[in-house]
Formats: structure tokens, C-alpha cells, sequence
């Protein structure tokens, strides 16, 4: 067993493990075996993750005396779809599958999102299991229960609440993550930084490749547990990780899905620090911090679209609770608040913070 493993508990109603280190993959059945009797792991990923890491998850799990059971589906938001979901359902009722075995999710934050949904609906519900291999998915998606697939009207509309049984996070796996993907990862870790760590923050200033290391993604985790905690569907503070997201949101519908959620993040989340500064909000000026931080990360600061296209788009958005939104404004790099605020008042919001 590898030695450097940190342990994070989510303290969610049926709390549960976070095992983090290098190598874990090799580890995973062991690890498992800790939480479970053997059974049947049904191991879901998609053709870009699975030629590279199955093999010796699969291996892993079956030395620690689990039967497994292989699903492949092609990469990509694209496949974030119903259509994908029946496929994986119908093979795991095939396969047998029953409430005693386990999904689990070798991938991306869509390979998670997928296989965490069909885990919450498959004979009303199995457990599953994170094996994040990206940036994104380790220190976001991963953790806090939030599944879904995309609809042809917008994105995660279709979904449960299923928190995992237990996530398991290989840092290895981030060697041979596309430039572009390990970024948008960082994207999400340096929100937690502007949320309530300013010396998370910093030390994303002194960060280049390969500094997600196993700390680090644990402390981003942690943070994010502080905010499920006592809000696992959204109700309350659970909605400060939303920071920079309703205009992401609205960057990616308008884009097509074009732009990638993490790039959209990085624009979303600097177009909210400089309103913050022009409504007078901000309690020091950060904007260009933050943007010099992210655009050193190959991040885009900036949107093309208008006040007005976004505000458009912000509209259809499903966080939205009748004719209001609550907005997360980042006061300083470490302090952030909700603010409520009529739909009416966006595109004024938004337009503050793509000015000038
Ligand atoms: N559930 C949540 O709380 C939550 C939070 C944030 C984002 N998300 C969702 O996560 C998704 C984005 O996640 P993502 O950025 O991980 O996307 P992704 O799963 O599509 O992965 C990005 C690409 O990287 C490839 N890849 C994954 N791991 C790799 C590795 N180790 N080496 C080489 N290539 C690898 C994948 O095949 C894919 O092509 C979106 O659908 C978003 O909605 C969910
Ligand atoms: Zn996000």
C-alpha cells in the first residue's frame, strides 16, 4: 500500500472517505475493501481515460477480490447525454448488477456526473465510487453528490442529489491531462482560494504544472466539504461555490458550449471581481490579480458576449428561484458574499463588470 495518503471525511448525512495521493490506482481495491465486502464494481470511463488507466484500476480492484465489470462511452460534454445514460443503465441491468454492487467513475467531471446519476436511479439508487483524473473533477465535481446529465435545453438538467460512497484521487493521473483541461481544473482550485484562503491564493501565484499535488488538492477539498456541510442541496452556503458561475454559465449557453466550464469560470469569476470594484462592493482592488493569476494559467479574463446576451442567457438558468438570484460577490481575494438580486438588475451587474 502506497504510504503518502491523505484521508478526508464529507460529513454529509452518510458521511464518507476522500483517500488522496500518487498512485492511488494501484491502491484502489484495498482502499475499497476497507469500506466493503467484495462485490461487483461496475467500472465506467470514457475512451480517452479508459485505454490509459482501466487496465490497472480493473487489476486493483480484482486482486482485492471485487469482480469487475468494464463500460466504455465516447469522451466528451457532448455524450453528457440521456442517450448515454440508458446505455450505461441497460448494460449494468445486463451485467446483473444489484443493490449490494458499486459503480464506479474513472474520468473527468463528465464521466462523474454520468455515472453518479446512473448509480442514483439504477434500482432506486446503488453506491458509487469517484476515481477523478482531472484537476476539475478531483477538487470539484468528485465531492459534494451532484449528478446529471445535459439536455437539449441546457446543461445538468436532468439529475439527483446521490452523495458517493467513498472518492478516490490518483494525482499521477494529472501527468497526461491536455494543457487546456489541466487548466480548467485550476480554474475551480484558485475559486476556492478567492472564496476564504487568501494563502491558498498566494500560492497559487508561485504555481506552475505540476504542483497539483496531493496537499493541495486535499485542501481545495477541504474547503469545498466546509461549504456542503449542512447544505447538500444548495439552499444555503453551499451556493458561495457558485462564485463566478451565473455568468459562466451564461459565457458557456452563449457560446454553444463552445467555451469549456473551467475557461468560463476563470472569465465569469474576474467579470464578478470588477463589478465588485465598480459598484462598490470590493473592499480592496483584486480584479487584477486575480486576472493576471488565471490568465498565467492559459485562463481567459474576458468575454466577448454583451451585458445583454448573458443576461439573456442567465434567465433560462436553473439557479435561479423565481424573479431573483443570488449572486456570490468576491469582496477581496478570501472574502466573498450573496447578494440577492432581481433578474431585471443583471445585464446593469454584468455590463459593470465587462466595462472598460
Ligand atoms: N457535479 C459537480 O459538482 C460538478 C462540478 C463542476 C463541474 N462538473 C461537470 O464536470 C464536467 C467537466 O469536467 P472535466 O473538465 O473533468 O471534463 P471531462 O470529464 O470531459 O474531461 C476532459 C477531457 O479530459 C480527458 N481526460 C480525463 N482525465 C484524463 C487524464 N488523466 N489524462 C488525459 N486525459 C484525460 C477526458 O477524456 C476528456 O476528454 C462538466 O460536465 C461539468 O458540468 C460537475
Ligand atoms: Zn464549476
Amino acid at each position: 500500500m502506497n504510504g503518502g495518503i491523505t484521508e478526508l471525511t464529507i460529513r454529509t448525512g452518510s458521511p464518507y472517505p476522500v483517500w488522496v495521493g500518487d498512485g492511488l490506482l494501484r491502491d484502489c481495491g484495498e482502499l475499497l475493501a476497507r469500506r466493503t465486502a467484495p462485490c461487483t464494481v461496475f467500472l465506467v470511463s470514457d475512451d480517452v481515460v479508459a485505454p490509459l488507466y482501466m487496465e490497472r484500476t480493473a487489476q486493483a480492484f480484482a486482486a482485492a477480490g471485487f469482480t469487475v465489470v468494464r463500460h466504455m462511452f465516447p469522451h466528451g460534454e457532448a455524450h453528457k447525454t440521456p442517450e448515454t445514460l440508458m446505455q450505461l443503465v441497460e448494460h449494468m441491468a445486463q451485467a446483473g448488477l444489484t443493490r449490494a454492487d458499486i459503480a464506479a467513475a474513472l474520468g473527468g467531471g463528465v464521466t462523474g456526473d454520468l455515472t453518479g446519476f446512473a448509480a442514483s436511479v439504477y434500482q432506486r439508487g446503488i453506491r458509487c465510487v469517484q476515481l477523478p483524473t482531472t484537476v476539475l473533477a478531483a477538487v470539484d465535481s468528485s465531492v459534494g453528490g451532484k449528478t446529471a446529465v445535459d439536455l437539449p435545453a441546457g446543461k445538468n438538467l436532468m439529475g439527483s442529489f446521490w452523495q458517493p460512497f467513498a472518492v478516490i484521487c490518483d494525482c499521477e493521473t494529472f501527468a497526461t491531462l491536455p494543457p487546456a483541461v489541466y487548466a480548467d481544473g485550476l480554474a475551480e482550485a484558485v475559486k476556492y482560494g478567492v472564496l476564504c484562503d487568501p494563502a491558498l491564493f498566494a500560492r497559487f501565484e508561485g504555481f506552475s504544472r505540476g504542483d497539483a499535488t496531493a496537499d493541495l488538492i486535499a485542501r481545495c477539498i477541504s474547503i469545498k466539504e466546509q461549504y456542503v456541510t449542512g447544505d447538500e442541496t444548495d439552499h444555503g452556503k453551499r451556493q458561495f461555490l457558485n462564485l463566478g458561475h451565473t455568468p459562466a454559465h451564461a459565457i458557456e449557453k452563449c457560446s454553444g458550449y463552445a467555451v469549456s466550464h473551467g475557461s468560463a469560470v476563470a472569465a465569469g469569476m474576474v467579470l464578478m471581481a470588477r463589478t465588485s470594484e465598480r459598484l462598490d462592493y470590493a473592499s480592496e482592488a483584486f480584479s487584477d490579480r486575480l486576472a493576471a493569476l488565471l490568465a498565467r494559467f492559459g485562463l481567459p479574463t474576458h468575454t466577448d458576449f454583451t451585458a445583454r446576451e448573458l443576461s439573456d442567457a442567465a434567465v433560462s438558468d436553473k439557479k435561479r428561484r423565481g424573479d431573483t438570484l443570488t449572486l456570490v460577490m468576491p469582496r477581496a481575494i478570501g472574502d466573498c458574499v450573496l447578494v440577492p438580486v432581481k433578474m431585471e438588475e443583471l445585464e446593469r451587474i454584468f455590463e459593470a463588470g465587462i466595462d472598460g
